[in-house]
């Protein structure tokens, strides 16, 4: 099943006095329960595209289809919903709540979004800290733990609630190599149990070596497209 489609896409941002033409009409397909990854040079796009998939930013032009929502039609109260039943973010600079623990930051979206109640909450959290090797650090703050900590809670809250659709920007970038690997192994397990499709922008060849597809953006444009076997994976 396909779950992301994009058909000349495009982005561009009038925020300065210069539009920047961020994307220049790209077309993609991503399938259910699949790894995929885009890679290219710092402001290529990625961050944007990724944005623009999990409904936090609208294209300009194009068609964007996510879990069969058009979802450029979305406004903002419907897109705020969407994301929050569909889609988990890990961005780039993490964006943990700084008031609320470690423990808490990872219970949010299970609270806030999906209310559940506290007795499924606790069990669910303690899982996703042991599995991100932070169980210790459950009653720390943001700012009390490492950059490499910080995003291991990052990949926690994204995972918590088992959304459908996974954005991860750059998610192993800070960590050593056996975390990353432990975390790579913890989205496979969850992209085998529950079908979870992940989709990546990275430089982390550890990444890149594990996903099926691997798109190349070059300014703004998807230059190459790499279908891997899927005895790669
Ligand atoms: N909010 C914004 N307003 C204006 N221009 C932006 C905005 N966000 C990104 N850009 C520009 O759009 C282009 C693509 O940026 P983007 O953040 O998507 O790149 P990236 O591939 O994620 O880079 P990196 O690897 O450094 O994270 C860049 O030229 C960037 O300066
Ligand atoms: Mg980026």
């Amino acid at each position: 099943m396909t779950l992301v489609t994009a058909a000349n896409l495009q982005k561009t941002y009038c925020s300065g006095d210069v539009p920047v033409k961020a994307i220049r009409g790209v077309d993609f397909v991503i399938q259910e329960a699949s790894f995929v990854s885009f890679v290219g040079p710092s402001g290529s796009g990625k961050s944007t595209l990724l944005n623009m998939i999990g409904c936090l930013d609208k294209p300009t032009s194009g068609r964007l289809e996510v879990a069969g929502r058009e979802v450029n039609r979305l406004d903002r109260r419907e897109a705020a919903r969407f994301r929050g039943e569909n889609i988990g973010f890990i961005f780039q600079d993490f964006n943990l709540i700084p008031v609320l623990t470690v423990f808490e930051n990872i219970e949010y979206p299970l609270q806030m979004v999906q209310e559940w109640p506290a007795s499924r909450r606790r069990p669910q959290v303690e899982k996703m800290l042991a599995a991100v090797g932070m169980a210790e650090q459950a009653r720390k703050y943001p700012h009390q733990i490492s950059g490499g900590q910080k995003q291991r809670v990052a990949v926690a809250r994204a995972l918590v609630t088992h959304a459908k659709l996974v954005l991860a920007d750059e998610p192993t970038a800070n960590l050593d190599r056996e975390t990353a690997l432990k975390i790579i192994g913890l989205m496979k397990q969850m992209r085998d149990d529950f079908g979870t499709t992940f989709v990546f922008s990275t430089h982390d060849p550890k990444i890149v070596a594990n996903a099926e597809t691997v798109f190349t953006l070059e300014d703004g444009k998807v230059v190459t497209r790499d279908n891997k076997e899927a005895g790669n994976v």
